[in-house]
């Protein structure tokens, strides 16, 4: 993974937005996955801020992100040795831990839940606002810096437009493209004794990588699993319609809709027919996931009928980017059949 150059390491800026989060107010941040919105863990005011400022329920938790070599046991409590090895193998880097809440941590960071999500991102800005914060000593609940509901900012500019107007947010770090560019795999270890390691959210890490440093296969949520808010069907979802096909189909279905004068905006990673809006992604996991969620914001921007997305083949390492887009595209089903069929009126 390439790092920000150091020039990038603004350190006014970075000691600016800690004694920002140390005051109670909101910083976004970036990470390699997505860039945060982050508040002081501990203080539940704050962390009812950030809540506000994304529109979103009180009940869902919120990841906590802590320095490199923060003590594990300040925020969580019977924590298996499995967690110890995980944090060893990939932080700082994508992955979220789900462990017991210890009780000196404020329930709000958790929506309630007497567990919760902690992380150590790699992205080194990240790390040293995590540094210079409460001496690196603190934890900043920092769920993505976008609406809620709305796709992940993997750009600060991406953050500017959805909060820079409302002034709830006291700064935006900008730390570049985030590398990774979908958020960070979660495991779940709270329930480790009963029900084993559960994936509660694919990322960059997968669970084969997951099995091969603590020999168990993280298993699909079960109906008790702890509740995850990006793993709501409707998430991450542009205001354009999105559908999904594979090569084949789309080529047929663009010009079956350009025959319609449907303005389609495309999003593919092998040779298309030129449309009214189009952005070509790598054909890697890794560069896919990488420009995703810049595409899908571009393309939303296109005033176009629909988003169609070349569908990327099911592979393991595409876990990630296939969950992103089903959950984009959920909620528009129907939406080529309708606009092949005049059921849906042309966008304005
Ligand atoms: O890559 C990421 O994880 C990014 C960057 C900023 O670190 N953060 C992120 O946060 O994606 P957010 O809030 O958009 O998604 C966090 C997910 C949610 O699905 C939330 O429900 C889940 O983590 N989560 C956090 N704490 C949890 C807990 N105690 N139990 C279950 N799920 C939890
Ligand atoms: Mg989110």
């Amino acid at each position: 993974m390439t790092n920000v150059a150091e020039a990038q390491l603004d350190q006014a800026a970075i000691g600016a937005a800690a004694r920002a989060l140390e005051a109670g107010r909101l910083v976004a941040f970036p990470t390699e996955t997505v860039y945060g919105l982050g508040a002081d863990a501990e203080n539940p005011q704050a962390v009812a801020a950030i809540y506000a400022a994304k529109g979103r329920p009180q009940d869902h938790p919120v990841i906590v992100h802590l320095a490199p070599d923060a003590p594990l046991d300040y925020w969580a409590t019977d924590i298996p040795r499995e967690a110890q090895a995980l944090a060893e193998a990939f932080w700082p880097g994508p992955l979220t831990m789900i462990l017991r809440r210890a009780p000196n941590i404020p329930d709000a960071v958790s929506g309630g839940q007497d567990t919760v999500g902690l992380r150590c991102p790699s992205h080194p800005v990240a790390i040293a606002l995590l540094r210079a914060f409460k001496g690196g000593k603190g934890g900043v609940a920092a769920p993505s810096a976008n609406k809620f509901g709305a796709v992940s900012p993997t750009l600060a500019q991406h953050v500017r437009d959805e909060f820079g107007a409302d002034g709830s947010v006291a700064m935006v770090l900008d730390g570049g493209a985030s590398q990774v560019g979908i958020e960070s795999t979660i495991v779940d270890l709270s329930r480790l004794a009963t029900h084993g390691p559960v994936l509660l959210r694919p990322g960059h890490i997968s669970a084969e990588a997951i099995a091969a440093v603590i020999d168990q296969l993280p298993s699909s949520p079960d109906a008790a699993a702890p509740r995850a808010s990006g793993t709501l069907e409707s998430h991450y979802a542009p205001h354009t319609p999105v559908a999904m096909q594979d090569g084949a189909q789309l080529r047929q279905t663009l010009s079956e809709l350009a025959a319609k004068g449907r303005k389609v905006a495309l999003i593919h990673y092998s040779g298309m027919p030129p449309t009214h809006a189009a952005q070509l992604l790598p054909a890697t996991p890794d560069g896919f996931a990488h420009a995703l969620y810049a595409a899908l914001r571009a393309m939303d921007g296109k005033k176009a009928d629909v988003i169609l997305v070349e569908a990327p083949p099911q592979g393991g390492d595409w876990l990630g980017v296939n969950d992103r887009l089903r959950r984009a595209a959920h909620g528009s089903t129907g939406i080529v059949h309708g606009l092949l069929n005049g059921d849906v009126d042309p966008a304005a």
